[in-house]
């Protein structure tokens, strides 16, 4: 799910109702993927009923929590890092729990218990659930472990705790794991199957951070377009449906489209969009709710067709154009970014000229750039040997990331003397006589706070930009308000 975030958080203190009595306290931060700070939210939904109140503090935990992160080697390594610090602080605080979360636990599982002595708990994306039962085991003084994948599980009926919120923009997931086994990528087998969430509990999440004041949306799944929801199951057995189901079945554009129109005055976003999945009825709902933001983060890995077919994505470089075409003809001012991933194995000189190329035609807005990272256990892993050499794939990478960097300039500059809506979610971290926000197209927009406050859509005029955020002045609210 779209980026990579390498700063953690941790949870605020809160107090919810029906817990147990005793409270502990829990630290829990999270690494790697959206997904991942949103199911640390479920997570923290999950044991606040068992009597945790979270803290700031990893001195004061009775139990830490990391969600973690595989896609590529060096999240895993801060993640490594991280437990060599709880080692540290256990010293002092003998008692603490140590649990590991998310991508890592899944893939090493009780590997986890032997390689890292402090950890005492390890549970996969699919068995929070399961937490209350495995701390138990850890309170008698056992590890406890459950990696277990499921075809069914979507955390649909458990209400999340906003960590760290700015009390304005909120994820709200609506399908798990991933299916399109991608050779590079380690999701699939740490996420499992893909499934989707049921629409009416999504409606009703939404319909829950709206009454809580909340302005801005993102729809979360690995491959969001893929999202189906005809009964619950996996997407494969779509075929075995009955006529009824069939009829009745929600897919992505109608899921947005009811969202939308449900919430008019809600910013929807989402992500992750996989090209091969992402149809013209998506970019037509995008195009007819001026709520749903005009940004699609479409991610394209490399621009020769010969290497997408190595990483078994399934759409050619041709068919990607053609979608930003579409995309351009309908919304005109939409903004798109890109990942892209220099030295998979066997790329060549000319692949890389091929990516460098499809970056012209496309100017993306913004831009997710790694060097390939082997991953155990993927096709890729155990079918190509890793040849490129480091120093090339680097030097690909300062490439793409250069040409990137002019592009986004481009397209920044070309907002300056626009009066774009901007909704105020935090004051800006460089000045606090200023405001940040995002205009529709996800560009951070900076101006000075005047009487508006957070939560406010304000229309700004830009006059500056630097290389990631535009600077302007408020002239006034947005008629959204
Ligand atoms: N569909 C997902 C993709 C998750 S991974 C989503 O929701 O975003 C995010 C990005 O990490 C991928 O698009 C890819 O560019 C990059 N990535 C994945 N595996 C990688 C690997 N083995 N090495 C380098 N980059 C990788
Ligand atoms: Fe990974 Fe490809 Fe899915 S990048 S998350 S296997 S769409």
């Amino acid at each position: 799910m779209e980026k990579t975030i390498d700063e953690s958080i941790q949870g605020q203190a809160l107090t919810l109702e029906g817990k147990k009595e005793n409270t502990r306290k829990l630290f829990i931060e999270s690494y790697g993927c959206q997904m991942n700070f949103s199911d640390s939210e479920i997570v923290a939904s999950i044991l606040a009923k068992e009597g945790f109140n979270t803290t700031q503090n990893l001195e004061d935990a009775d139990l830490v929590l990391v969600n973690t992160c595989s896609i590529r080697e060096k999240a895993e390594q801060t993640v490594r890092k991280r437990l060599e610090k709880y080692n540290a602080v256990k010293r002092n605080n003998p008692k603490m729990k140590v649990g590991v979360l998310g991508c890592m636990a899944e893939r090493l599982k009780n590997k986890f218990l032997e390689e890292e002595k402090i950890v005492d708990l390890v549970v996969g994306p699919d068995a929070y659930k399961d937490l209350p039962n495995l701390i138990e085991e850890v309170d008698a003084g056992r590890n406890a472990v459950n990696v277990i994948l499921s075809k069914e599980e979507t955390y649909a009926d458990i209400s999340p705790v906003r960590l760290q919120s700015n009390g304005v923009s909120a994820f709200v997931s609506i399908t798990r794991g991933c299916d399109n086994m991608c050779t590079f990528c380690v999701v699939p087998f740490t996420r499992g199957r893909e499934r989707s969430r049921d629409p009416q509990s999504i409606l009703e999440e939404i319909d829950d951070l709206v009454n809580n004041n909340f302005k801005e949306i993102t729809l979360l799944g690995q491959n969001v377009d893929s999202y189906l929801w005809y009964g619950g199951g996996l997407k494969k057995d779509f075929e075995k449906a009955s006529d009824f189901q069939k009829a009745t079945a929600t897919n992505f554009a109608k899921l947005l489209d009811m969202a939308a129109t449900k919430y008019p005055k809600t910013r929807l976003r989402f992500t992750t969009s996989n090209p091969q999945d992402m149809t013209l009825d998506v970019i037509e709902v995008m195009a007819k709710h001026p709520n749903i933001c005009k940004y699609i983060h479409l991610p394209i890995q490399s621009g020769s067709d010969r290497i997408l077919k190595e990483m078994n994505r399934l759409h050619t470089r041709q068919e990607y154009f053609d979608l930003i075409d579409n995309i351009k003809r309908l919304i005109p001012d939409c903004a798109i970014s890109q990942d892209i991933i220099t030295g998979f194995p066997t790329e060549t000189e000319a692949d890389h000229q091929d990516t460098l190329s499809l970056m012209e035609y496309v100017k993306y807005d913004y831009g997710f750039m790694f060097a390939y990272s082997e991953r155990p256990g993927t096709l890729a892993e155990r079918k190509m040997e890793d040849d490129v050499p480091e120093a090339t794939k680097k030097r690909r990478l300062a490439e793409i990331i250069e040409l990137q960097r002019q592009h986004s300039a481009v397209r920044h500059q070309a907002y300056i003397g626009q009066t774009v809506e901007v909704l105020i979610e935090k004051a800006s971290k460089k000045s606090d006589a200023h405001w940040s926000g995002r205009t529709t197209q996800n560009t951070v927009a900076v101006f000075p706070k005047e009487n508006y406050n957070i939560g406010d859509f304000v229309m700004v005029r830009i006059d500056e930009c630097t290389s990631a955020t535009l600077l302007g002045e408020a002239v006034g609210y947005s008629k959204n308000n």
